[in-house]
C-alpha cells in the first residue's frame, strides 16, 4: 500500500520543480544572499559561492532528491527504511533527525525575517517612504527592531500562514500555490532588475558581485559561502528529500535538480544586481549593513521612483510570498514524520512543531533589542546570528556530507541505478565520483582549514 498515499504525490514533474523552486528561492537568496556578500567583500565570496553550488550543492541534491523517492516517506522513515536496505548501521537515521531539528531553528528566525517582510508590505502600502531621505528609512527600520511586541505579532502572523499550508498537506496546498506564486515572483525580480539599470549605479554594482578580490575573503567567509550554497538550495536537512518523496516515479531526477538549482542561482544574482547599483547611489547605504540591507535600500529607491508605493507594496508581497513556499519546506519533513509514527493529524503536528519554532524566534526577536549586548552573546554572536551560523555553517553541510557519504559509500549502486534511470552512463559515473569523493572532501577540507586558520589566529 501506498506509502505514497498517505502525503499524496505532485501532479507532475513540474509540481515538482515549482515545489522544489518554492522552498529553494526564498529570504536566502533574496534577502540573505545580498547581505552576506555585502559583508564578505562582494566577488571572491560570489565566485566560492557559485562553485559550491556546482560542484557540492548540486551532486548533493540530487543525492537527496534520489533519497526521497526511494524511501517514500518523511526523511527520518525514509533514512530508517533505507539503511536497512543497504545493510548499513541505523545510525543514518541521525540524518533525518538532525534534519529535522535543524528545520525548526532556520523555522525560528525565518519567521522573525519574513514578519519584517510582511510589515513592509503595509508600510510601502501607505506611501510612508514617498521622497523620504536614506535617514528616515534607516530610523522606520531601528524603530521596528526596537519594537519587540510588533515583531511578535508578525513573526506570529507568518507562522500560523506556514502552519495553515502544511496542514492543508502540501502535495495539495503547495502544489496549487506554487503553480501561481513563481511565475509572479520572477517578472517582478526583473522588473525590479530593470530599475537598477535604470536608476541605480549599475556599474559599481556590478563589479561589486563580480569583480574577484581575493584578498577580502577569509576563511570564515569561505565557511559561510559553502553554508549558504545548502541554505538557498534548502539542502543537508531533508526538504528535498521530504519533496522527493512525492515526486512521480518516472521524472528524471539530474535534469530536474539542476534545473532548479540553475533557477535558484539566477535569482539570487539578479537579486543582488537589482539591490546593489541602489545601495551605491545612496552615500548612506553600506554593502555590509547586515540583516537590514534590504530593508533600507529598497525602500529608498521605492519610495524616489514614479510608482514606488505600487511597486514596493508589490516587491514585498514577493519576498512574503517567496519566504512562505520556504518555510512550509522547512517544517513538513517534521510533520511528515509525526503524522507517519505517531499517529498525529496533521493539525496536531503543526500546532506542536510550528509552537516549538515560534517560542525559539522570540530569541531572534530580542536578539535586535534587549538581547543585542555583549552579556548575551554566544560565542560573540548573539541569539539570531548564533542560530543562523549553527545551522547554515554547520549543521547543513554535516547532514549534506553524511548524505553523500551514505549514498556514495553505502547504497547498493544497483538500488541507485534505478532511480537514477533516465541519466547516461556517463552522467551517473560522473554523478557517483563527485558525491563519492569530491563533495564531501571539499566540505571536510572547508572545516578543517577553519579550525587550522582558528587555532593560528
Ligand atoms: N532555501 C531557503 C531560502 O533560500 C531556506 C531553506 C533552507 C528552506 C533549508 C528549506 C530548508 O530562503
Amino acid at each position: 500500500m501506498g506509502k505514497r498515499k498517505m502525503h499524496g504525490t505532485w501532479s507532475s514533474r513540474w509540481t515538482f520543480i515549482l515545489a522544489a523552486t518554492g522552498s529553494a528561492v526564498g529570504l536566502g537568496n533574496i534577502w540573505k544572499f545580498p547581505y552576506i556578500a555585502g559583508e564578505n567583500g562582494g566577488g571572491a565570496f560570489v565566485l566560492v559561492y557559485l562553485l559550491c553550488i556546482a560542484i557540492i550543492g548540486v551532486p548533493i541534491m540530487i543525492a537527496e532528491t534520489m533519497l526521497g523517492r526511494r524511501g517514500r516517506q518523511s526523511p527520518i522513515n525514509s533514512m530508517r527504511d533505507l539503511t536497512i536496505e543497504a545493510g548499513a548501521s541505523r545510525a543514518w537515521v541521525a540524518i533525518g533527525w538532525m534534519g529535522v531539528i535543524a528545520g525548526l531553528l532556520i523555522l525560528s528566525f525565518y519567521s522573525v525575517i519574513a514578519g519584517w517582510s510582511l510589515k513592509y508590505i503595509s508600510v510601502l502600502a501607505q506611501g510612508t517612504f514617498v521622497n523620504a531621505t536614506d535617514d528616515i528609512v534607516i530610523a522606520s527600520f531601528e524603530t521596528l527592531q526596537a519594537n519587540k511586541g510588533e515583531m511578535i505579532q508578525w513573526h506570529s502572523i507568518f507562522m500560523l500562514m506556514t502552519m495553515a499550508v502544511v496542514v492543508g498537506g502540501v502535495t495539495k496546498g503547495l502544489g496549487n500555490a506554487v503553480r501561481v506564486l513563481m511565475p509572479i515572483l520572477f517578472l517582478l525580480l526583473i522588473a525590479l532588475l530593470a530599475y537598477g539599470f535604470s536608476e541605480g549605479d549599475f556599474g559599481q554594482g556590478f563589479s561589486f558581485l563580480f569583480n574577484f578580490k581575493f584578498d577580502q575573503l577569509t576563511w570564515n567567509g569561505v565557511l559561510v559561502a559553502l553554508g549558504h550554497a545548502f541554505f538557498t538550495l534548502s539542502l543537508g536537512m531533508g526538504a528535498i528529500m521530504a519533496y522527493g518523496a512525492y515526486m512521480p516515479g518516472d521524472a528524471p531526477i539530474g535534469k530536474t535538480v539542476v534545473l532548479v538549482a540553475v533557477l535558484d542561482t539566477l535569482v539570487a544574482l539578479v537579486a543582488g544586481l537589482a539591490i546593489f547599483p541602489i545601495v551605491f547611489a545612496h552615500e548612506t547605504l553600506q554593502p555590509g549593513a547586515g540583516p537590514g540591507l534590504l530593508f533600507v535600500s529598497l525602500p529608498v529607491a521605492f519610495g524616489n521612483m514614479p510608482g514606488g508605493v505600487i511597486f514596493g507594496t508589490l516587491f514585498f508581497v514577493l519576498i512574503s510570498l517567496a519566504a512562505w513556499s520556504s518555510a512550509i519546506s522547512l517544517i513538513e519533513p517534521g510533520v511528515a514524520w509525526l503524522v507517519e509514527t505517531r499517529k498525529f493529524k496533521r493539525v496536531g503536528a503543526n500546532l506542536l512543531l510550528g509552537g516549538i519554532a515560534w517560542t525559539l524566534g522570540l530569541g531572534t526577536v530580542l536578539s535586535f533589542n534587549d538581547w543585542a549586548g555583549e552579556e548575551y552573546q554566544i560565542f560573540g554572536l548573539t541569539f539570531f546570528e548564533f542560530v543562523d551560523a549553527l545551522t547554515a555553517n554547520f549543521m547543513l553541510p554535516l547532514g549534506g556530507m553524511f548524505i553523500a557519504i551514505f549514498v556514495g559509500w553505502f547504497m547498493h549502486k544497483t538500488h541507485i541505478r534505478k532511480e537514477m534511470s533516465h541519466e547516461t552512463p556517463k552522467m551517473f559515473e560522473l554523478w557517483r565520483v563527485l558525491l563519492r569523493y569530491v563533495s564531501p572532501f571539499l566540505v571536510a577540507l572547508i572545516f578543517a582549514f577553519l579550525v587550522w586558520d582558528m587555532i593560528s589566529s
